[in-house]
Order: C-alpha cells, then sequence, then structure tokens
C-alpha cells in the first residue's frame, strides 16, 4: 500500500483540520484518530467498503470484529436491536469513557464489522477531539487501536505515523492517550454480563452498578488451540515487542536481585521508576508501582521502546490485578506468549 497520508495536528475540539478528517470519513476513507484509551483507526462504521479498508491497513485478521464509535446515546438504537435496562446504566456510569458494551446488532450493520457476529461492540470516547470528529461526521465511526496488527496499541501519534503513515488517508495527531490501555470490554448478550478484555473501567466499578459481573478466562488463561474465543481478539498474539518479554513475579527486592543476575545476557528491565536507581542492567520505566494507572499509561509505548533500544530479552514487573491492574497484566501476558517465572 502507498496512499498519501495527510498528518494533521490538532489541540482542540474547535481546530478546522477536524472537519478536513471528518469529511475525509463521510466520503469513505481512514484516518486514525486520538482517544482517551489508544488511538484508533476510524472509518465509516456504515460502510462495508470503508470498514474493509481497516482491515488492510492493519493487516486485521476478518474473523476479528470492531467496535462501533458514537458520539450521542441516540445513536445507540440505530446501532444494536435491544437496549436492556443493565445497557442503559452502564451508560449512564461510564460514558463517555473506556468502556465497550456488546449487544445484538440491527441488520443493517456490515458483517465485516461484525465480523459476521450477531452481536455488535458500541462505545462513547470522552476524548474531546474524537467527540468532535463523531459530532462533525455524523456518522459513527469503527475504530480499532490504530497499530498494526500484532504490533502494541499506539498511545501517541507518533506510534500511529510509524505503523500507518502510507496505509490511511489521514492521521489525525493530539496528545498522548490519557489511560494508555484499551477499553474494557462487556457483553450484555449472555446471561449474566461477562468481562471480554479488561480495561480502564475495572471489574469493580461495573460489578458497583450491575451487582454480578463475570469475567472470560480468557482474560488471564491462556485459550486451548481448539477453543472458541467469546471475544475473537483474546486469541491472537498481541502487543507483541520483538525483544521476549518474560514476566517476573517477585516482590521489589527479589526483582532486582533476579534482573541483576542478568548483567551478562544483555537483557532489559521493564521495570518501575524506584527500582532503577538499584538495577544495573538497561531499563525501560514503566510508572511507579505507588499506582497501576500510571504502569497502564506507560506499557504500550515501553514495548515500543524496547524494540527501539535492541532489546533481545527484557523483564517485566508483574502488575497488581487490581483496578487498571488487570488490564495491564491481561496485555503484558499476552505480550509475554504467558511466560511468567517466580525467581
Ligand atoms: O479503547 C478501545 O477499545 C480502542 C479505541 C480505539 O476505542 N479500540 C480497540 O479496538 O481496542 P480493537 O479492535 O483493537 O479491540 C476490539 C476488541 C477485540 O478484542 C474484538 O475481538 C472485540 O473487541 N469485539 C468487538 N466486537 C465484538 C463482538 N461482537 N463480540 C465479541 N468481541 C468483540
Ligand atoms: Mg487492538
Amino acid at each position: 500500500m502507498d496512499k498519501t497520508t495527510l498528518i494533521l495536528h490538532v489541540d482542540s475540539p474547535d481546530a478546522p483540520e477536524i472537519k478536513t478528517v471528518a469529511e475525509i470519513l463521510k466520503n469513505g476513507g481512514t484516518a486514525a484518530i486520538p482517544t482517551e484509551t489508544v488511538y484508533g483507526l476510524a472509518a465509516n462504521a456504515l460502510s462495508a467498503e470503508a470498514a474493509a479498508k481497516i482491515f488492510v491497513a492493519k493487516g486485521r485478521p476478518a474473523d476479528n470484529p470492531l467496535i462501533v464509535h458514537i458520539s450521542h446515546i441516540s445513536q445507540l438504537g440505530d446501532i444494536v436491536s435491544e437496549i436492556p435496562e443493565t445497557a442503559v446504566k452502564l451508560a449512564e456510569s461510564f460514558w463517555p469513557g473506556p468502556l465497550t458494551i456488546i449487544l445484538p446488532k440491527q441488520p443493517h450493520i456490515p458483517e465485516i464489522v461484525t465480523a459476521g457476529l450477531d452481536t455488535v461492540a458500541v462505545r462513547m470516547p470522552s476524548h474531546p477531539i474524537a467527540h468532535a470528529l463523531i459530532e462533525q461526521a455524523g456518522i459513527p465511526l469503527a475504530a480499532p487501536s490504530a497499530n498494526r496488527s500484532g504490533r502494541p496499541s499506539p498511545t501517541s501519534w507518533r506510534h500511529c505515523v510509524e505503523d500507518l503513515d502510507g496505509r490511511v488517508d489521514a492521521i489525525l495527531c493530539a496528545d498522548d492517550s490519557d489511560i494508555g490501555v484499551e477499553s474494557t470490554v462487556i457483553t450484555l448478550a449472555t446471561p449474566v454480563p461477562k468481562v471480554l478484555r479488561p480495561g480502564g473501567i475495572t471489574v469493580e466499578q461495573l460489578r458497583s452498578v450491575l451487582g454480578e459481573v463475570e469475567v472470560d478466562s480468557a482474560v488471564l488463561n491462556e485459550l486451548a488451540p481448539d477453543a472458541v474465543a467469546a471475544s475473537p481478539g483474546m486469541k491472537y498474539k498481541h502487543y507483541a515487542p520483538k525483544a521476549s518479554v518474560i514476566i517476573v513475579d517477585a516482590d521489589t527486592n527479589a526483582y532486582i536481585d533476579f534482573v541483576n543476575s542478568k548483567a551478562d545476557e544483555g537483557a532489559f528491565a521493564l521495570c518501575f521508576e524506584e527500582d532503577v536507581p538499584h538495577i544495573n542492567i538497561p531499563c525501560v520505566v514503566c510508572g511507579t508501582a505507588e499506582d497501576e494507572s500510571t504502569y497502564a499509561h506507560a506499557l504500550f509505548t515501553a514495548l515500543r521502546e524496547l524494540d527501539e533500544k535492541g532489546a533481545v530479552t527484557a523483564y517485566a514487573r508483574k502488575p497488581s490485578s487490581d483496578g487498571v491492574g488487570l488490564a495491564v497484566y491481561n496485555r503484558l501476558l499476552r505480550a509475554a506468549a504467558f511466560n511468567i517465572i517466580k525467581p
């Protein structure tokens, strides 16, 4: 693919460049856009032809469905065929924000968007530029994360340029994504609501609104080779830098001793800020142990940085699995192909 990609920088929802990108999307084009979770690769969700371009630009397997992004609750009824009370409660509590809700789809949502499933994933982002863009385009936007398939999700416009320059019509560049991991995906198409992918809204928050919420076993466990994934995205090797990542399940002192014993092997430490003064191998910092949201914010940039520095092996601190830590752990497990050691 070799398109001319328009690279536009914006710092406010009033910027005229947003209109330019809205026109591109209305006319069936593709654009990378900022959201509060990660950057997305958007196209008209109501056009099979436009949505098909997303799969080509990303190199995404056709059996992995897309999330449809809206800017107003009034758009929901045109996309899903049922709006249960649970969906109303979730939307009131967490939209706009990092929550994706799966419900039975309306027949006119193109099959390519839902990868042939009879359900559709919907999210209302809170990022002011994403919101303005959806408003101005006047159509719901299908958008997966704006990385090439298999690469870490993009949390900066620079990552979008690395992965998609020449492959999309435009890249709308704004600040780094605030949250840093993708939205929580919850399905309401099961008897009990079930989290298929942890993200910016925590399981604890969902339970406080809905009561009973299950967590799909694929969140923290490797799928058996013959298993059918509830969320097709879970079955792919994801978020993987070229370096082989190994998760180290240890307290601070044991982690530091362990990585220091690897000094001869050219390994990197994917560690917390406060660990750095005690470590004598190269470090890539991933937030602080004090606050799991800092690990989420830094994770995908850190995974890309390992590649830039030519890391062959990286030993990562195991995140806590509370709050947004569960999302970090879920992504890290996939980046590490479930490789965990306890020194
Ligand atoms: O934060 C986010 O969700 C970002 C931003 C751009 O909004 N988007 C994102 O999209 O992460 P993507 O395509 O990278 O991840 C969507 C996930 C995939 O794991 C996919 O399999 C799942 O949602 N999904 C989408 N529709 C589904 C459906 N109908 N049933 C089950 N899983 C679905
Ligand atoms: Mg993705």
